[in-house]
């Protein structure tokens, strides 16, 4: 996951390969609540793992349910549709998870108790006045801590008595009536309890999703067109024992819109979506309509998606959307590849979402200068009419993980421009490896991975600030430097001695080893040798061992192969000179001789190794010297490198310097 203050997403080319998606976040929440009021023991496989889960497992847990986690597969001892005395007083956390907000207010309402629920700060603008006044109908205590028709609520003890069908508004937000459906069994032992929709129901393919897990726990519940719900007397959750979650429908439409847009025309091409499909129970798998509609060719199979590009451009469409609430942000997208205009109707449950959805697409498809036309309830977008017409663009994510997810797609515009996704962990609600699932399809050109270059002298703290750089801006790292240890030290185990004579076999024995790193440990045939490298004479071999010209050679393509999405940040010799001379940005390190060694120094001793100034300041200087002087990629500024003389500055200080030349470098406009 990206945690960083925003992910700058280059141009990227084409895209193809297999992907297999998470779990759905509906499914994944519903299937909770019911193992958790059911009796008996749940096996949940393929759960989703993300922020909407989380909060929901946590509250189960506080309710007084055994969960036992193992991967993706979840196993919980129901509470039998009772709380025991002493869970049944609780203070629940629900972040911004609507779908565990609205179903945990209704099941806790009628089961009864001494219940606090709230959220961050926008779900306490997120509406559920609806479904307080349907609970009250039935005799429930339910009160509003902060303003009238939202959350934070206070349940307190029910006096159930049902003389009348339910009531309820299905116009605002298709979860009250949900929330009404998987709470109302638990007090349907001696009589049927009939729902009532007022007004025209909104997103009724969500309600299937929750008949249809009604129905895996064991209730029926008899449904007379949209408007009216019976739950016969009787009911009682059983669980299935055991239950496959399928791959999220509404994740799946950025993979079906990559489809769409960046497979390349013409060849084998295509993205190959696993985990959803033709049989899915998610009304978002509908959106698959709507992408064929604007030219994606969809072939699908029961669990499974393969797509590729129909008509280039995309066509332009008018749709009533409200089927596919969630899904049709994507489309909205789609349409700044669409020749024409593209309408999406019937969507007011937008504004109501984790931000005010139809704004937010609004305001962010005009900083890429598309032409947007937004009323209460639909969104027109007309791409730009040019490719001088888009505009590099730093999308504002509202906290709202389609948003983030939905503008990534904004990154194969004609122009070749980068997309700067602020916030980018905010996917963490549904699919929190969204953009490495990204970055494994995608393609860029060579040319566009952006690389920063951090050379400079030893103990300069090149390694420092290049480490720090890559985990602000989210990119990989190369430690070139620590190639050159690695081969000192194979070369030394292997007995070669590090000499000119030995340049052509000491070149050949690096084409074998097998060099991998994971975070900051670096292994060497399987070997963790993060320790032995950093030793002083590990220094000064692998200074020795880089002055050959033939060594140098063979680890250059290893370096290049570091240049991956979304970017890198590359820290040694020659990485501006030689290895990434096309870098929109290289660093020089400098500071004296004397600070360096002083740095060393303090290192050492730190790690209770002994070590004089003098000592240490004459091998600086010594391999200073062979560095700078050697006949291959000697260590020198490059022509258009960026001098930073850090010795009188904290990391801190340099990094921020470095961030704003970086900046400097990018076509954003700043907001
Ligand atoms: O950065 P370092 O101290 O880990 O580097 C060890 C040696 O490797 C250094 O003395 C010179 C050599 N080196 C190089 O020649 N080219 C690089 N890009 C990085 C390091």
């Amino acid at each position: 996951m990206f945690s960083t203050a925003f992910l700058d997403l280059p141009p990227l080319a084409s895209a193809q390969g297999s992907i297999t998606l998470p779990g759905s976040k509906s499914i994944s929440n519903r299937v909770l609540l019911l193992a958790a009021l059911c009796e008996g023991v749940t096996t949940i496989h393929d759960l989703l793992d993300s922020d909407d889960t989380r909060v929901m497992l946590a509250a189960l847990r506080q309710l007084g349910c055994t969960i036992e986690q193992s991967g993706a597969t979840v196993q919980i001892t129901g509470l039998g549709g009772r709380i025991a005395p002493q869970n049944a007083q609780a203070d629940l956390f629900l972040g911004n998870a609507g779908t565990a907000m609205r179903p945990l207010t209704a099941a806790l309402s009628v089961l009864g108790g001494d219940f606090q629920l709230r959220g961050i700060p926008r779900m306490h603008e997120r509406p559920i006045g609806d479904l307080v006044d349907a609970l009250r109908q039935l005799g429930c205590d339910v009160r509003y801590l902060g303003n009238e028709g939202y959350p934070p609520l206070h349940i307190g003890q029910a006096h159930i008595a049902i003389d009348a069908p339910i009531r309820v508004r299905g116009d605002v937000s298709s979860q009250f009536l949900t929330a009404l459906l998987l709470a109302l069994p638990l007090v349907a032992q001696t009589q049927a309890i009939v729902i009532e929709v007022v007004g025209e129901l909104i997103s009724k393919p969500y309600i299937e999703i929750t008949l249809q897990l009604l129905a895996r726990f064991g209730v029926r519940v008899q449904r007379d067109g949209w408007q009216r719900f019976t739950i016969a007397a009787g009911a009682r959750y059983t669980s299935p024992g055991t239950i496959h979650v399928e791959a999220d429908a509404s994740s799946a439409s950025y993979f079906i819109a990559l489809g769409a847009i960046a497979t390349r025309d013409g060849g084998e091409n295509h993205i190959h979506i696993q985990g959803v499909g033709a049989d899915s129970i998610q009304g978002d798998i509908r959106f698959v309509e709507a992408a064929t509609a604007m030219g994606a060719k969809v072939e699908s199979g029961p669990n499974w998606l393969k797509v590729s590009r129909g008509s280039w451009p995309l066509k332009a469409i008018d749709l009533d959307c409200n089927h596919i609430p969630d899904a049709a942000m994507t489309l909205a997208v789609m349409a700044l590849y669409a020749e024409g205009t593209t309408t999406l109707r019937n969507i007011a449950s937008w504004r109501v979402k984790e931000t005010d959805r139809i704004a937010a697409m609004a305001c962010e498809l005009r900083k890429l200068g598309a032409t947007v036309v937004e009323g209460e309830d639909f969104i027109s977008v007309t791409a730009p009419a040019s490719k001088s017409d888009w505009k590099a663009a730093s999308i504002h994510t509202y906290d709202d993980h389609r948003v983030a997810m939905c503008f990534s797609l904004a990154v194969f515009n004609p122009a070749g421009l980068p997309v700067r996704i602020e916030d980018p962990k905010c996917v963490a609600k549904t699919f929190p490896d969204y953009f490495e699932a990204l970055f494994s399809l995608a393609k860029a050109d060579s040319a566009a991975i952006p690389v920063l270059c951090v050379d400079g002298p030893t103990a300069s703290g090149k390694g420092t600030l290049a480490t720090v750089l890559a985990e602000r801006l989210g990119y990989h790292l190369l430690d070139s430097g620590s190639l050159y240890r690695i081969t000192g030290l194979a070369a030394t185990r292997r007995g070669i001695a590090i000499e000119p004579a030995n340049a052509q076999a000491l070149a050949d024995m690096v084409g074998g080893l097998h060099i991998h790193f994971e975070g900051m440990t670096v292994f060497l045939d399987g070997e963790d040798v993060t320790q032995a490298i950093r030793t002083e004479e590990a220094g000064m071999n692998a200074s020795r061992i880089a002055a050959l010209p033939p060594v140098r050679i063979a680890m250059t393509a290893f370096q290049h192969s570091f240049a991956q999405l979304p970017g890198l940040v590359a820290d040694g010799r020659d990485m501006g000179t030689v290895i990434f001379p096309e870098a929109p940005l290289k660093v020089f390190l400098t500071a004296s001789a004397q600070k360096r060694a002083e740095r060393r120094h303090k290192q050492l001793i730190s790690k209770g190794i002994a070590a004089t100034l003098d000592s240490l300041r004459a091998d600086l200087e010594e391999r200073d010297a062979r560095d700078m002087n050697r006949s291959v990629a000697p260590l020198k500024p490059a022509q258009d490198a960026q001098l930073l003389d850090n010795s009188d500055l904290t990391v801190e200080q340099s990094v921020e310097l470095v961030l704003g030349w970086w900046q400097g470098k990018q076509p954003f406009q700043h907001t």
